[in-house]
C-alpha cells in the first residue's frame, strides 16, 4: 500500500505558486483573496483561518470577513458587489454552507465570474462542463485530480467511481475525470446515497473518490484489491481517548481499507491541503487574467 502524501505534494505546489506570486508582485500586482464566512460554524471557521494563513505565507493579500449568522441576503450580496469592484481583490470565496435563510445560489451568482476562484458560478460550471481551459475549476476536485497526476496514477481507461454528487465535489469531479487529456479519459460512474447496492458499485472501481460526507462510510467490502482510494471526507467524530474528545476521520474506514489499496490518501494530510493549494493557484490565475 502506498500512502499519497497530500501535505507534501501541496507544499511543493505552494513553493511553485510562491515564485509566481513574487513575479507578479515585482510587476506591481499582489494577488488578493477575500474570504467571507457567515455564522459561527467551528469547522468553517477553521477552514477560513487556514485559507487566510496560507495567503499570508505566500505573500498574497487576504481579507477575511467573519459576519454574524444574522447577516441578511442583501447585506451579503452588497459585500460581494463591493468586492467585485475592489481592484485589490482578485478572488472571492463565500464559505459554504451559509445559514439557511440565505439563498446560496443568488450569492454565488452575484460574484464576478472572473473572481470566482471557487468555480461555483454558473458561468464557470458551464465552462468546466464544456472543457473550456479558461474555467475556474472547484478547488477540491481539482486538487484530487492533481493528486492522482502527481502520484502517477493512470486515469485513462480506468473505471473511476465518484461517491457523492455535490456541487462542490462530486459533480465537478466526475466531469474532470471524463475530460480528454492528462488526469482524465476515465470511465466514470457517479454513485450516491440513493444508489442501489452502493458497495458493489464502488467495488468495481479502479479509482474510488469518496465524497459522500459520512464518517468511515467506505468499508473494506466497498474496495477492490489494488484500487486507488481518494478520501475527500473531513468528519469530526467523538473520540474519548483524544485530548479534546474528538478526532477527524474521512469518508473511508482507513484501517480496514488501506491494506487492500494500491494507493490511498490519509485524513488529515490528504485532499485537504491540496484544496487550499488549488485555491491559491486559482487566485494567482485570476490576478494574472485581471491584469493582462
Ligand atoms: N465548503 C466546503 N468546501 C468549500 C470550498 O471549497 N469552498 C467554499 N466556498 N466553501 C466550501
Amino acid at each position: 500500500m502506498n500512502l499519497i502524501n497530500g501535505k507534501a505534494i501541496a507544499q511543493k505546489i505552494l513553493l511553485e505558486i510562491r515564485a509566481e506570486v513574487d513575479a507578479l508582485k515585482a510587476r506591481g500586482h499582489t494577488p488578493g483573496l477575500a474570504v467571507v464566512l457567515v455564522g459561527e460554524d467551528p469547522a468553517s471557521r477553521a477552514y477560513v483561518r487556514s485559507k487566510d494563513k496560507t495567503c499570508s505565507e505566500l505573500g498574497m493579500f487576504s481579507q477575511k470577513f467573519e459576519l454574524p449568522a444574522t447577516t441578511t441576503q442583501e447585506e451579503l450580496v452588497a459585500l460581494v458587489e463591493k468586492l467585485n469592484a475592489d481592484p485589490l481583490i482578485h478572488g472571492i470565496l463565500v464559505q459554504s454552507p451559509p445559514p439557511p435563510h440565505i439563498n446560496e445560489a443568488a450569492v454565488i451568482e452575484a460574484i464576478d465570474p472572473r473572481k470566482d476562484v471557487d468555480g461555483f458560478h454558473p458561468v464557470n460550471v458551464a465552462k468546466v462542463a464544456l472543457g473550456d481551459p479558461d474555467a475556474f475549476v472547484p478547488c477540491t476536485p481539482l486538487g484530487c485530480q492533481r493528486l492522482l497526476l502527481e502520484a502517477g496514477i493512470e486515469t485513462a481507461g480506468a473505471h473511476a467511481v465518484v461517491l457523492g454528487r455535490s456541487m462542490i465535489v462530486g459533480k465537478p469531479m466526475a466531469l474532470l475525470l471524463m475530460q480528454k487529456g492528462p488526469g482524465g479519459d476515465a470511465t466514470v460512474t457517479v454513485a450516491h446515497s440513493r444508489t442501489r447496492d452502493v458497495a458493489a458499485v464502488c467495488r468495481s472501481a479502479d479509482i474510488l473518490i469518496a465524497a459522500i460526507g459520512k464518517p468511515e462510510f467506505v468499508t473494506a467490502d466497498f474496495v477492490k484489491e489494488g484500487a486507488v482510494v481518494i478520501d475527500v471526507g473531513i468528519n469530526r467524530v467523538n473520540d474519548p481517548t483524544a485530548k479534546n474528545g474528538t478526532k477527524l476521520v474521512g469518508d473511508v474506514a482507513f484501517a480496514e481499507v488501506a491494506p487492500k489499496c494500491k494507493a490511498i490518501t490519509p485524513v488529515p494530510g490528504g485532499v485537504g491541503p491540496m484544496t487550499i493549494a488549488m485555491l491559491m493557484q486559482n487566485t494567482v490565475q485570476a490576478c494574472k487574467r485581471l491584469n493582462s
